[in-house]
């Protein structure tokens, strides 16, 4: 990194500390956590019910929003972004809060290869929520594989992800690159991934009305989402 870079980056992130402080309004975006979904909410709080999580693990920090929900569950959170002004602004936001959290300025796969090479994090009984892609790299489908290849026991939540047969929104970076169930084929054929979608459609939600997909990092876990009543198994 060129000293011009490593100064526009100090700059960007002394840019996002300050606009917590001008724009209060920021801390709450897309309408609140899991983009203001009520339902999504219950779906969150029935797997912490059923599963006995030791972290979250959350890709795609943005302002903390849904961060600052997955505090509230009194599990240590593990969080990256890899924005300089978004991390800038999360430091800021969190910074109280530091003996809870774990805030990363990494790539989502960097970041989640790290978490896998750490001997001290947990491998078993993690939440993953997924959440980093609103750029042309779409990493979703390796962040997939580096889950389902280090963790067991654990659970995964994408969001913007296109539930069959109903009017949820999801997000599409063109061919090859639509958030459904095609795209995920390479690592959920091979692994045996159970499948889970919400178990209503976009009219009992609230808020933003994206959705979403859980899946189990191996098969065994399906038994445990099966329990889930905010949940539907779905077989391709
Ligand atoms: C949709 S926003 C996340 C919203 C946040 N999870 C929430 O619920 O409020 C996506 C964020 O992911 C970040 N992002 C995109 N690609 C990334 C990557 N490869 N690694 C880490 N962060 C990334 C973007 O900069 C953006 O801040």
């Amino acid at each position: 990194m060129s000293l011009q870079q490593i100064t526009g980056s100090i700059h960007e992130m002394v840019d996002g500390g300050l606009e917590y402080f001008k724009n209060p309004e920021l801390k709450i975006s897309w309408g609140g956590p899991f983009n203001g979904q009520e339902f999504r909410k219950k779906i969150f709080l029935n797997l912490l019910d059923n599963f006995s999580f030791k972290a979250v693990v959350e890709t795609g920090t943005y302002r903390g929003t849904t961060t600052d929900f997955f505090l509230s569950t009194s599990r240590p959170v593990y969080t990256t972004e890899s924005q300089y002004r978004y991390f800038g602004y999360a430091l800021i936001r969190f910074l109280s809060k530091w003996k809870h959290i774990r805030l990363f300025r990494k790539d989502s796969r960097d970041f989640l290869r790290s978490l896998a090479a750490r001997r001290s994090f947990p491998k078993k009984n993690v939440f993953f929520y997924l959440d980093a892609h609103w750029q042309e790299d779409l990493p979703l489908v390796e962040e997939l594989d580096i889950i389902v290849s280090n963790w067991r026991n654990s659970v995964i939540m994408i969001d913007d992800f296109c539930v069959p047969d109903t009017n949820y929104g999801y997000d599409n970076y063109g061919e090859g690159r639509v958030l459904k169930l095609d795209y995920l084929n390479p690592v959920i054929i091979p692994n045996n991934i159970p499948l889970f979608f919400p178990s209503v459609g976009s009219e009992e939600e609230t808020g933003e009305k994206r959705g979403c997909i859980v899946l189990g990092t191996e098969n065994d876990t399906g038994s445990i989402l099966d329990r889930i009543p905010t949940l539907r198994r779905y077989y391709i």
